[in-house]
């Protein structure tokens, strides 16, 4: 039993005068990764859009319900793991997509890969990468991982990344529909900073035969505005030709760094997606399609119409639209409407074993965690992702069991209620559906 057993080595260790090198508190958590990262890295990752009233929403929903635990029910033996499109993980959760984790440490999404390998979490590739997916894949081997791709403006990149995906071993495809365009971040724009632009988060372009095809095209938009040629210009173009796989001197002297990046600038999303795009994808895929960022019941519906195969209720972490609802609260409507046809998910503020068990409560699968592990890899790359994770199994394990839950099946609506005093709009809570 895994929270008996991480509880017990962090005591023991205790003994010997060893403390966690991650925090367990969120907050601390944070507050070590702020210590350990570049000011703007870390600033890109906690971002929220506008105010971040989102980002407090997202964690104030889960305050509002209450774990009611039951007594005497025998919970020596629990059963944390979940099954997903035929794949078993060990506990509800999986590492969400997350670009640019070179922000974080160097080893980026392969120390994230090989903790999750370490941990057997599900690992969701990022359109955004700092890594390509198939060497992402090979350390994953069995260990469940899925891609998330962006709807670019290229169709053809489109097919080519999802052709990858499947060939490499990815489960599912995973299409994040928030992001059609990047949210208002406020700190982001305070210190000017996109890491695209400085040549980070571009892997899986740059692998990709089909994008690196595209770059010695001609330019399809208006030209990029040129930066102005100042020192921090001239140290932007050797990180972004540094970053392009071919070897410092043969890109300076191509320049295919520059042109990546100008090309990516143009394709990168593609605001004008509607439900008839989605068709292209499922004709080209056996693969089961997630839609990411779905928070309307209407939406949910119209995408198991459209023969998706997962939900996830995610607002990006509060990274898009400033005020827009919590996920918590949109769930249960979501959950209703889809009938227990697919699986969904939720994601953005899960930060502990409570927060999974109440997401499970109200009708999730599963769930995705996001910044708590970026922040984890600031501190101490692979090893810290995998305290990470150990402690997130061992918490939601403990919480499951002293809630009198032996198994993931056993956590139904009747597990929570709404905290005293907290008005639930009729419509969000409406009976929930596994
Ligand atoms: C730094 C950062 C980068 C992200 N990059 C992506 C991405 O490339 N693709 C994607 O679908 N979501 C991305 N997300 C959103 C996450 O997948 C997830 O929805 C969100 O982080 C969940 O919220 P949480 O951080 O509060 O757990 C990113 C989030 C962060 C913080």
């Amino acid at each position: 039993m895994i929270g008996v057993r991480r509880q017990t080595q962090i005591y023991v260790d205790g003994v010997s005068g060893r403390r966690p090198v991650i925090p367990l508190d969120p907050e601390r958590l944070e507050a070590a990764a702020r210590r350990r990262m570049r000011p703007e890295s870390f600033a890109y990752v906690a971002a929220g859009a506008g105010s971040e009233r989102t980002v407090a929403a997202n964690r104030a929903a889960f305050d509002r319900w209450r774990i009611v635990p039951r007594m005497l029910r025998d919970v020596e033996h629990r059963d944390t793991s979940i099954e997903l499109f035929g794949q078993r993980l060990p506990s509800p959760f999986l590492l969400a997509p997350v670009g640019v984790l070179e922000l974080a440490h160097r080893e980026a999404d392969a120390a994230v890969a090989r903790a999750a390998r370490d941990t057997g979490t599900g690992m969701v590739f990022s359109n955004q990468a700092s890594c390509p997916m198939e060497g992402l894949s090979r350390i994953l081997a069995d260990t469940p991982h899925w891609f998330q791709l962006y709807w670019s403006r290229s169709d053809e990149l489109v097919a080519s990344l999802a052709g990858r995906a499947e060939r490499c071993g990815c489960r599912a495809i995973v299409i994040t529909l928030d992001t059609t365009m990047l949210g208002w971040r406020t700190r982001d724009l305070e210190g000017a900073f996109l890491p695209f632009l400085h040549g980070k988060g571009l892997a899986q372009y740059t692998s990709d035969p089909v994008f690196r095809r595209q770059i010695a095209e001609p330019p399809s938009g208006p030209p990029a505005p040129q930066p102005r040629p100042t020192l921090a210009a001239l140290r932007t173009l050797i990180e972004l030709t540094r970053a392009y796989p071919e070897g410092f001197v043969p890109t300076l002297l191509s320049g295919r760094g520059r042109a990546a990046v100008q090309r990516f600038s143009e394709i990168y999303s593609r605001p004008s997606l509607t439900w008839d795009t989605l068709a292209f994808l499922r004709e080209r895929t056996e693969l089961p399609i997630l839609l990411k960022g779905i928070l309307h019941p209407d939406d949910a519906a119209r995408a198991v119409e459209e023969g998706m195969n997962g939900i996830i209720v995610s607002n990006h972490g509060g990274r898009q639209v400033d005020g827009s609802i919590a996920t918590l609260d949109a769930l249960p409507g979501v959950v209703e409407a889809v009938d227990g046809r697919v699986p969904v998910l939720l994601d953005s503020g899960v930060r502990g074993g409570a927060d999974i068990f109440k997401a499970l409560a109200l009708g999730a699968r599963a769930v995705l965690i996001g910044r708590p592990y970026v922040y984890a890899l600031g501190i101490a790359g692979r090893a810290g992702v995998r305290d990470l994770l150990s402690n997130l199994q061992a918490d939601f394990d403990l919480t499951m069991g002293l809630a009198g839950r032996r198994s993931v099946a056993e956590i139904g609506p009747e597990s929570v209620v709404p905290a005293p005093g907290t008005a639930h709009d009729a419509t969000l809570s409406a009976p929930r559906i596994r």
